[in-house]
């Protein structure tokens, strides 16, 4: 479970005065730190701010770019666009799960190292199939080449 460090969240509100105005920039801080909103983060944001936690939680829910749940330490983004679905990215994504033991439903990992996400086309048609991984593009992927960048991930992690 993810250790909240509060201190950070108070320099996050100080920057926003407590406004409770300010709800959304406050909430993208707090994921851009942990890559999804913790609940204890938020309990402790509504306390601050006066609001309550079902207030921030309806916030958290409808805006479709803030997540609830852990994410493992590398994101990583299946697109699954037009362009890259015709090129076959169901295979890429399929390799995917099987090497991280991951299935789909599930949102991190057992190794907390990734979350997988199937999204709308990245804007990179011309180098399908796309993957990110936090962000980095990884252009015309193949079931092999997601293995490797895999494997590669972990290896980092070792060293
Ligand atoms: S369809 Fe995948 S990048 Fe556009």
């Amino acid at each position: 479970m993810t250790k909240v460090d509060f201190k950070l969240i108070d320099s996050i509100l100080e920057k926003y005065g407590c406004d409770k105005s300010k709800i959304i920039p406050i909430m993208q801080e707090i994921q851009a730190e942990y890559k999804f909103l913790p609940e204890a983060a938020l309990m402790y944001v509504a306390d601050k701010i006066g609001e309550t936690y079902a207030e921030l939680y309806g916030v958290a829910t409808f805006y479709k770019d803030f997540s609830l749940n852990e994410k493992g330490k590398y994101v990583i983004k299946v697109c699954n666009g037009t362009a890259c679905h015709v090129r076959k990215s169901d295979d890429v994504q399929e390799a995917l799960y099987e090497i991280t033991g991951m299935k789909p439903g599930d949102y991190i990992s057992a190794d907390g190292l990734f979350t997988i996400e199937r999204v709308a086309c990245l804007g990179a048609c011309g180098l399908a199939p796309v993957c990110t991984v936090n962000g980095v593009v990884h252009p015309q992927m193949t079931p092999d080449k997601m293995r490797a960048l895999i494997m590669d991930l972990r290896e980092a992690e070792r060293s």
